[in-house]
Protein backbone atom coordinates (compact mmCIF):
# COMPACT_ATOMS: atom_id res chain seq x y z
CA UNK A 1 0.00 0.00 0.00
CA UNK A 2 2.66 2.73 1.19
CA UNK A 3 4.80 1.14 -1.68
CA UNK A 4 2.05 2.08 -4.53
CA UNK A 5 1.32 5.54 -2.47
CA UNK A 6 4.55 7.12 -2.77
CA UNK A 7 5.11 5.24 -6.64
CA UNK A 8 1.52 7.60 -7.52
CA UNK A 9 3.13 10.85 -6.06
CA UNK A 10 6.44 10.79 -6.59
CA UNK A 11 7.08 9.29 -10.23
CA UNK A 12 6.07 11.93 -12.96
CA UNK A 13 6.91 9.89 -16.25
CA UNK A 14 7.88 13.37 -17.58
CA UNK A 15 10.21 13.92 -14.66
CA UNK A 16 12.43 10.92 -15.45
CA UNK A 17 12.07 11.39 -19.40
CA UNK A 18 14.18 14.67 -18.52
CA UNK A 19 16.99 13.17 -16.57
CA UNK A 20 20.24 13.47 -18.93
CA UNK A 21 22.93 10.55 -19.09
CA UNK A 22 24.49 10.26 -16.30
CA UNK A 23 28.16 11.89 -16.50
CA UNK A 24 31.37 9.80 -16.11
CA UNK A 25 32.16 9.28 -12.41
CA UNK A 26 35.07 11.72 -11.10
CA UNK A 27 37.96 10.86 -9.43
CA UNK A 28 37.84 13.32 -6.81
CA UNK A 29 35.53 16.39 -6.87
CA UNK A 30 38.46 19.21 -7.28
CA UNK A 31 37.02 21.66 -5.19
CA UNK A 32 36.21 19.57 -2.50
CA UNK A 33 37.00 21.45 0.22
CA UNK A 34 36.41 24.80 -0.79
CA UNK A 35 34.84 26.99 1.97
CA UNK A 36 32.71 29.89 0.43
CA UNK A 37 34.21 33.00 1.17
CA UNK A 38 31.54 33.79 3.81
CA UNK A 39 29.63 31.54 6.01
CA UNK A 40 30.23 28.44 7.69
CA UNK A 41 31.89 25.50 5.59
CA UNK A 42 29.57 22.97 3.90
CA UNK A 43 31.41 20.84 2.01
CA UNK A 44 33.55 18.15 3.07
CA UNK A 45 35.61 15.18 1.78
CA UNK A 46 37.17 13.90 5.14
CA UNK A 47 37.50 15.26 8.31
CA UNK A 48 39.98 16.49 10.88
CA UNK A 49 39.39 14.53 13.98
CA UNK A 50 41.30 13.93 17.09
CA UNK A 51 39.81 10.40 17.44
CA UNK A 52 39.95 7.24 15.06
CA UNK A 53 36.34 7.79 13.95
CA UNK A 54 35.70 7.50 9.91
CA UNK A 55 32.47 6.83 7.99
CA UNK A 56 31.97 4.56 5.67
CA UNK A 57 29.28 4.98 2.98
CA UNK A 58 26.91 3.27 0.62
CA UNK A 59 25.59 4.47 -2.56
CA UNK A 60 22.95 4.53 -4.96
CA UNK A 61 20.75 2.30 -3.11
CA UNK A 62 18.85 0.61 -1.52
CA UNK A 63 18.87 -2.93 -3.13
CA UNK A 64 16.74 -5.45 -2.48
CA UNK A 65 19.18 -8.03 -1.47
CA UNK A 66 22.26 -6.65 -1.25
CA UNK A 67 21.10 -3.78 1.02
CA UNK A 68 19.95 -6.27 3.91
CA UNK A 69 22.66 -8.64 3.43
CA UNK A 70 24.65 -5.50 4.42
CA UNK A 71 22.72 -4.24 7.24
CA UNK A 72 22.96 -7.82 8.93
CA UNK A 73 26.48 -7.50 8.38
CA UNK A 74 26.96 -4.01 10.25
CA UNK A 75 24.42 -5.30 12.84
CA UNK A 76 26.54 -8.01 13.61
CA UNK A 77 29.66 -6.00 14.63
CA UNK A 78 27.68 -2.98 15.99
CA UNK A 79 29.13 -0.40 13.60
CA UNK A 80 27.51 2.50 12.01
CA UNK A 81 27.54 3.51 8.07
CA UNK A 82 25.98 6.18 5.80
CA UNK A 83 23.54 5.51 3.09
CA UNK A 84 23.35 7.84 0.12
CA UNK A 85 19.91 6.64 -0.85
CA UNK A 86 18.38 7.59 -4.79
CA UNK A 87 15.37 8.60 -3.90
CA UNK A 88 13.41 6.40 -6.37
CA UNK A 89 15.00 3.36 -4.80
CA UNK A 90 13.39 4.44 -1.77
CA UNK A 91 10.07 4.71 -2.96
CA UNK A 92 10.70 1.28 -4.25
CA UNK A 93 11.99 -0.03 -0.81
CA UNK A 94 10.54 2.37 1.44
CA UNK A 95 11.22 -0.65 4.18
CA UNK A 96 14.54 -1.30 3.43
CA UNK A 97 14.61 2.55 3.97
CA UNK A 98 13.05 2.50 7.47
CA UNK A 99 15.14 -0.82 8.31
CA UNK A 100 18.80 1.54 7.91
CA UNK A 101 16.95 4.22 10.41
CA UNK A 102 15.35 1.67 13.05
CA UNK A 103 19.00 -0.09 13.24
CA UNK A 104 20.98 3.59 14.14
CA UNK A 105 22.32 4.34 10.58
CA UNK A 106 22.20 7.16 9.01
CA UNK A 107 19.82 7.81 5.78
CA UNK A 108 21.03 10.68 3.32
CA UNK A 109 19.89 12.18 -0.10
CA UNK A 110 21.50 11.13 -3.31
CA UNK A 111 19.13 12.98 -5.76
CA UNK A 112 15.88 10.96 -7.26
CA UNK A 113 17.37 9.62 -10.26
CA UNK A 114 21.24 10.00 -9.98
CA UNK A 115 21.69 12.62 -13.18
CA UNK A 116 24.77 15.06 -13.49
CA UNK A 117 23.67 18.02 -11.35
CA UNK A 118 25.23 20.68 -12.92
CA UNK A 119 23.73 22.07 -16.14
CA UNK A 120 20.30 21.16 -14.49
CA UNK A 121 18.12 24.12 -14.44
CA UNK A 122 17.47 25.39 -10.76
CA UNK A 123 13.98 24.46 -10.82
CA UNK A 124 15.07 20.76 -11.97
CA UNK A 125 17.49 20.13 -9.01
CA UNK A 126 15.15 21.38 -6.70
CA UNK A 127 12.80 18.83 -8.34
CA UNK A 128 15.71 16.32 -7.63
CA UNK A 129 16.29 17.12 -4.01
CA UNK A 130 12.61 18.02 -2.63
CA UNK A 131 11.26 14.72 -4.01
CA UNK A 132 14.02 12.80 -2.46
CA UNK A 133 13.83 14.68 0.73
CA UNK A 134 10.55 13.72 1.19
CA UNK A 135 10.45 10.56 0.04
CA UNK A 136 13.02 9.55 2.56
CA UNK A 137 10.91 11.33 5.30
CA UNK A 138 7.88 9.69 4.09
CA UNK A 139 9.50 6.27 4.64
CA UNK A 140 11.72 6.05 7.59
CA UNK A 141 10.28 9.37 9.83
CA UNK A 142 13.33 11.38 9.12
CA UNK A 143 14.84 14.22 7.46
CA UNK A 144 18.60 13.95 5.84
CA UNK A 145 20.70 16.20 7.07
CA UNK A 146 23.56 15.35 4.46
CA UNK A 147 23.73 15.20 0.74
CA UNK A 148 25.67 13.64 -1.64
CA UNK A 149 25.57 15.02 -5.59
CA UNK A 150 26.04 11.95 -7.86
CA UNK A 151 29.34 11.58 -9.58
CA UNK A 152 30.65 14.54 -7.01
CA UNK A 153 29.12 16.95 -9.64
CA UNK A 154 27.46 19.91 -7.92
CA UNK A 155 28.61 24.13 -8.05
CA UNK A 156 29.29 25.97 -5.41
CA UNK A 157 26.23 27.97 -6.07
CA UNK A 158 24.61 24.56 -5.84
CA UNK A 159 25.75 23.47 -2.53
CA UNK A 160 25.06 26.81 -1.08
CA UNK A 161 21.04 26.99 -2.22
CA UNK A 162 21.10 23.27 -0.70
CA UNK A 163 22.62 24.12 2.22
CA UNK A 164 20.29 27.24 2.79
CA UNK A 165 17.35 24.97 1.59
CA UNK A 166 17.58 22.10 3.37
CA UNK A 167 20.40 22.48 5.77
CA UNK A 168 22.20 19.91 3.88
CA UNK A 169 26.30 19.45 4.69
CA UNK A 170 27.55 18.26 1.19
CA UNK A 171 29.51 15.23 1.91
CA UNK A 172 32.12 13.63 -0.77
CA UNK A 173 34.68 11.24 0.28
CA UNK A 174 38.53 10.82 0.33
CA UNK A 175 38.38 6.66 0.20
CA UNK A 176 37.65 6.74 -3.45
CA UNK A 177 37.14 2.10 -3.94
CA UNK A 178 36.23 2.70 -7.60
CA UNK A 179 33.91 -0.61 -6.88
CA UNK A 180 31.39 0.44 -9.48
CA UNK A 181 34.18 0.21 -11.97
CA UNK A 182 36.25 -2.48 -11.01
CA UNK A 183 33.21 -4.94 -9.04
CA UNK A 184 36.60 -7.14 -7.25
CA UNK A 185 36.08 -7.70 -3.76
CA UNK A 186 39.74 -8.17 -3.02
CA UNK A 187 40.38 -4.92 -4.65
CA UNK A 188 38.00 -3.13 -2.95
CA UNK A 189 39.35 -4.41 0.75
CA UNK A 190 42.80 -3.75 -0.34
CA UNK A 191 41.97 -0.26 -1.60
CA UNK A 192 40.05 0.80 1.78
CA UNK A 193 42.57 -0.65 4.13
CA UNK A 194 45.67 0.97 2.20
CA UNK A 195 43.89 4.13 2.58
CA UNK A 196 41.69 5.00 5.22
CA UNK A 197 42.87 7.60 7.45
CA UNK A 198 41.25 9.18 10.94
CA UNK A 199 38.69 11.03 9.68
CA UNK A 200 38.04 9.27 5.87
CA UNK A 201 34.95 9.03 4.26
CA UNK A 202 34.79 6.06 2.33
CA UNK A 203 32.62 6.10 -0.79
CA UNK A 204 31.11 1.85 -2.03
CA UNK A 205 27.92 1.17 -3.66
CA UNK A 206 25.44 -1.26 -1.89
CA UNK A 207 23.89 -2.00 -5.12
CA UNK A 208 27.23 -4.22 -6.46
CA UNK A 209 27.30 -7.89 -4.46
CA UNK A 210 31.32 -8.06 -4.95
CA UNK A 211 31.64 -4.88 -2.96
CA UNK A 212 29.34 -6.28 0.13
CA UNK A 213 31.07 -9.64 -0.42
CA UNK A 214 34.15 -7.50 0.48
CA UNK A 215 32.39 -6.33 3.76
CA UNK A 216 33.33 -8.77 6.13
CA UNK A 217 36.98 -9.08 5.85
CA UNK A 218 37.54 -5.29 5.60
CA UNK A 219 35.00 -4.05 8.39
CA UNK A 220 36.72 -6.85 10.68
CA UNK A 221 40.79 -5.14 9.50
CA UNK A 222 39.58 -1.88 10.36
CA UNK A 223 38.31 -2.61 13.27
CA UNK A 224 41.34 -4.31 14.51
CA UNK A 225 43.47 -1.40 13.25
CA UNK A 226 41.26 0.67 16.16
CA UNK A 227 39.02 2.82 13.33
CA UNK A 228 35.61 3.66 15.01
CA UNK A 229 32.45 3.54 12.58
CA UNK A 230 30.64 6.54 13.05
CA UNK A 231 27.95 8.60 10.43
CA UNK A 232 29.02 11.23 8.23
CA UNK A 233 27.14 13.57 10.35
CA UNK A 234 29.02 12.53 13.51
CA UNK A 235 31.83 12.98 11.86
CA UNK A 236 30.91 16.48 10.74
CA UNK A 237 29.72 16.94 14.21
CA UNK A 238 33.42 16.19 14.87
CA UNK A 239 35.28 18.29 12.81
CA UNK A 240 38.22 20.54 13.79
CA UNK A 241 39.56 23.70 11.44
CA UNK A 242 42.52 23.30 10.93
CA UNK A 243 44.62 25.82 12.49
CA UNK A 244 47.27 28.04 10.51
CA UNK A 245 50.90 26.83 11.04
CA UNK A 246 52.72 28.49 13.13
CA UNK A 247 55.70 31.05 12.37
CA UNK A 248 58.90 30.33 12.85
CA UNK A 249 60.67 32.72 15.53
CA UNK A 250 62.84 35.21 15.02
CA UNK A 251 64.45 34.29 18.19
CA UNK A 252 65.15 30.76 17.33
CA UNK A 253 67.94 30.17 15.09
CA UNK A 254 67.32 28.18 12.02
CA UNK A 255 69.73 25.36 12.17
CA UNK A 256 68.56 25.10 15.68
CA UNK A 257 64.80 25.02 14.52
CA UNK A 258 65.66 22.34 12.01
CA UNK A 259 67.16 19.95 14.58
CA UNK A 260 64.32 19.96 16.92
CA UNK A 261 61.87 18.00 16.03
CA UNK A 262 58.46 19.32 16.75
CA UNK A 263 54.40 19.05 17.26
CA UNK A 264 53.78 20.55 14.26
CA UNK A 265 55.52 18.63 11.92
NI1 LIG B 1 26.00 7.45 -6.99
Amino acid sequence: MLRRTLAAVFIPLAALAQSPTPAPQMAKPADADKTPASGPKISYSQCHVDGMQIAFTFDDGPHATNTPRLLDMLKERGIKATFYCVGQCVAEYPEIAKRIVDEGHEIASHSWSHPNLIPMSEANVRDQLERTHQVIKQATGVEPKTFRPPYGNFTQRQRNWANAMYGYKIALWDVDTLDWKHRNSARVEAVTLAETRAGSIILTHDIHKSTIDAMPATFDALLAKGFKFVTVSELIALDKPMLPKPKSTPEVAPKAAATKPTAAN
